[in-house]
């Protein structure tokens, strides 16, 4: 069957035409890794996976999934996979969590401009986030182009930051916030460092590789660093840089974490609920098809 792709943003995204994901196989998995070369993220309406289902397409579309997740440092996943990320608002009991609870609070801080599994090596690739059950007000996830933002920087920038290096940590993002993990949660989490520029040769584009986990840029002084930072996740997430996701239930979302960063928006959480699951794909050189 023929895909099409509708752009949805001047710089990024694009929807798809109706296509079951769950009978996807090549050639189809290989236009869907070409698109989200061109285009960041891509959304699929009308998907109907079970859990393992959602499973084997994201194994099959980019290989080795990523299960070292912040989630699993705090609770044992109520699916019974790590690496089928439970992103909710909902315990094991099918209840709303209460105000205070550790994972509620360590799902409110998606509410940071984020890139998925930044602070692992090798990082987050491709994250694949499937609604299941959405509350009856807008909880949008919001998406930023980090190519257009590297491609408008200046010239002097650009120089200036082409050979830094970025460390990563989840634990350091959630401390900002006031959220501490325990000595032996942290130890599950030590953080990765990662070029801030990446390179593409398959597109000859280059990114920003930004989140609320970049702790560091490793050549610098400490606050140096975190003034640019904070001035380059500031350009790179004004208006223009950014499409917020209103979600339908069934819709499927892949983004490229290496390419774009996201965040949630805030919803009356404490009287809805919301359940998503998401798969991420680790960044490895992929293995061919036999
Ligand atoms: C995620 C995430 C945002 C949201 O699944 O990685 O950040 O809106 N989700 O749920
Ligand atoms: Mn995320």
């Amino acid at each position: 069957m023929a895909i099409e792709f509708t752009k949805l943003h001047p710089t990024f995204g694009a929807r798809s035409s109706a296509i079951d994901l769950r009978q996807a196989q090549e050639p189809l998995l290989q236009q869907i890794r070409d698109a989200m070369d061109h285009y960041g993220f891509l959304v699929f309406p009308d998907q109907r996976f079970d859990f393992q289902q959602q499973l084997d397409f994201a194994s099959r579309l980019d290989g080795q999934l990523h299960s070292k997740t912040s989630a699993a440092a705090i609770a044992k996943n109520r699916f019974g996979n790590e690496a089928l990320t439970d992103i909710s608002n909902v315990g094991a009991d099918g209840q709303v969590l209460a105000h205070n609870d550790r994972r509620r609070m360590s799902g409110v801080a998606n509410r940071l401009w984020h890139t998925d599994a930044s602070f692992e090596d090798p990082a987050g690739r491709y994250s694949m986030l499937f609604a299941r059950n959405l509350p009856p007000v807008r909880a949008d996830t919001q998406f930023a182009d980090m190519r257009a933002a590297y491609d408008d920087l200046d010239p002097d920038t650009k120089a200036q930051i082409a050979g830094y290096t970025v460390r990563h940590s989840i634990v350091y993002s959630r401390h900002v916030l006031g959220f501490d993990f325990s000595a032996e949660e942290s130890a599950r989490l030590p953080g990765a460092i990662h070029p801030l520029v990446r390179n593409f040769p398959e597109t000859g584009r280059r990114s920003l590789y930004l989140a609320s986990h970049a702790e560091r840029i490793m050549e610098l002084p400490v606050p140096e660093g975190r003034l640019i930072l904070r001035d380059l996740t500031e350009h790179a997430t004004r208006e223009r840089y950014v499409f917020s996701h209103e979600w339908q239930l069934g819709d499927l979302v892949i983004w490229d974490n290496r390419t774009t960063m996201h965040r949630a928006r805030p919803f009356d959480d404490t009287r809805y609920k919301r359940e998503l699951t998401r798969v991420t794909t680790l960044d490895l050189p992929r293995v061919p098809a036999l």
